[in-house]
């Protein structure tokens, strides 16, 4: 397994592209095997997680070929609707194929998708809101056996569960009933900028939805979706990601070909820490400070604040002239990197779904290890800002879900190499 070797103290500055949103393209690849034929999809990151779902493809059966930032994938002779435990053990997202596959095939069996650090990950939601649409679904040795008979029928399905609403659920959904029989109202749906985007794919396609960017998605079914060509949007949590990493080197970091839209209560809080931010049409610009203010942060579904920086965020308020408070409301248990910036000499004490940050005068390089995909990037950051070298073993979880991370590091600054674990 590799580790990366930070160097910390070195003032970031420069500027770095966006790459394509993982959590769109993730769905997007998943809803294209509803339509026979070849889609094309362009603005696609190199991602394990993007790999990862083209095998599973390619396991049903669609032809999946990359060039240049661009996937074509022929589903003309998928012949599977079932994903094994091998392939969701890997990738939780792969539950996006479960309502494209009922959508195409009528049926599906799909493997429970297993439980990850950021806590329990239940589906009731999306088997909800499938048997609300005439699906006959059964638990069976941990699998999901889908069956919708004769068809899809469109119908009112309330989609908001204990913890607000589900992307995935929503995802999921929206795409069974775009080829159900009648109208669907799904209340409740998320909002996100990647469900946006998965709504417009389809509608590319040819489906009917009204509504999308809204809580509440109307949905007309269409007999037949067609193939259809599309580019997705920029990754709004790499974006924040690495405005971060400018942020807390005291460094002046731009982030090109994103979407500032997206990103409004992340700016919204950053700013509120005093970060002096410009944003453009497509690119947003952060001017760190010496030394900055502490915030209190709620995580919500979109437009909240995104759980998805939460950790990032949490790296950069641990040198913050006092005490923030983020509360995690998606995630009430996404704190496993608490303990790992404690160890750079963090001052972080958490009670149940609620993280108290003391801002400390410094940050000391320590031996951590990653643990998720934002938790990994946020120990990343905080090695950025340390004093000394950082040693982060099992980086391979931040591969699932950043292009290039190191490389666009070191183009702005940073002291980061990777290298074999010796453990
Ligand atoms: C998506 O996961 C993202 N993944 C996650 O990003 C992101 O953290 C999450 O949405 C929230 O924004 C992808 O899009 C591939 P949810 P998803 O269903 O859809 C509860 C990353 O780092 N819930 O919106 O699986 C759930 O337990 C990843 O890129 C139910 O109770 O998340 C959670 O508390 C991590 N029942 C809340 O809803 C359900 O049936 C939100 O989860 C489904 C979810």
């Amino acid at each position: 397994m590799d580790r990366f070797v930070v160097e910390g103290k070195k003032v970031l500055r420069g500027s770095v592209p966006a790459s394509g949103a993982k959590n769109s393209v993730l769905p997007i690849l998943a809803a294209s095997i509803m339509a026979e034929g070849t889609s094309v999809i362009h603005n696609i990151p190199e991602l394990q997680d993007v790999n990862t779902m083209s095998r599973i493809l390619e396991y049903l059966g669609a032809k999946v070929r990359f060039k240049n930032g661009t996937v074509e994938v022929d589903s003309q002779n998928i012949n599977r609707c079932d994903a094994p435990y091998e392939f969701v053990k890997t990738m939780r997202a792969s539950i996006a194929l479960l309502g494209p596959m009922i959508a195409r095939f009528s049926r599906a069996r799909f493997s429970l998708p297993g439980g990850c650090v950021i806590g329990p990950r239940p589906i009731d939601l999306h088997i909800r809101g499938l048997q609300k649409l005439g699906v006959d679904i059964r638990i069976e040795d941990g699998y999901v056996v889908a069956d919708a008979g004769r068809g899809l029928k469109g119908n009112y399905i309330f989609l908001g569960g204990a913890f607000g609403s589900s992307v995935l659920a929503t995802a999921n959904v929206m795409c069974a009933a775009t080829l159900a029989k009648g109208t669907t109202v799904i209340e409740f749906a998320a909002c996100e900028p990647e469900i946006t985007d998965l709504a417009n794919f389809l509608v590319k396609m040819g489906a009917k939805i009204a509504g999308i960017g809204s809580p509440c998605l109307t949905i007309n079914g269409v007999k037949k979706l067609k193939a259809t060509e599309y580019r997705v949007i920029p990754d709004r949590i790499e974006t924040g990601t690495f405005l971060l990493a400018g942020a807390i080197t005291g460094g002046c970091v731009t982030v090109e070909k994103c979407q500032p839209l997206h990103l409004g209560a992340f700016l919204d809080k950053l700013s509120e820490t005093g970060i002096e931010i410009i944003t453009g049409r497509n690119f947003i610009t952060v001017k760190g400070n010496k030394n900055w203010k502490p915030v209190d942060i709620v995580t919500l579904p979109y437009p909240g604040f995104p759980t998805d920086l939460q950790a990032q965020m949490m790296a950069f308020l641990t040198l913050a002239d006092g005490v923030s408070v983020i509360t995690e409301k998606v995630f009430p248990e996404r704190f496993i990197h608490a303990g790992e910036l404690n160890r750079f000499g963090a001052s972080i004490s958490l009670d149940g779904s609620k993280a108290i940050i003391k801002g400390v005068e410094k940050l000391l390089g320590a031996r951590v290890m990653a643990s998720d995909l934002r938790a990994s990037a946020a120990l990343v950051l905080a090695g950025l800002a340390a004093e000394g070298t950082t040693y982060i073993s099992r980086i391979y979880h931040l591969f699932r879900g950043y292009q290039k991370f190191e490389e666009k590091l070191k183009s702005l600054g940073a002291d980061i190499k990777r290298e074999k674990d010796i453990v």
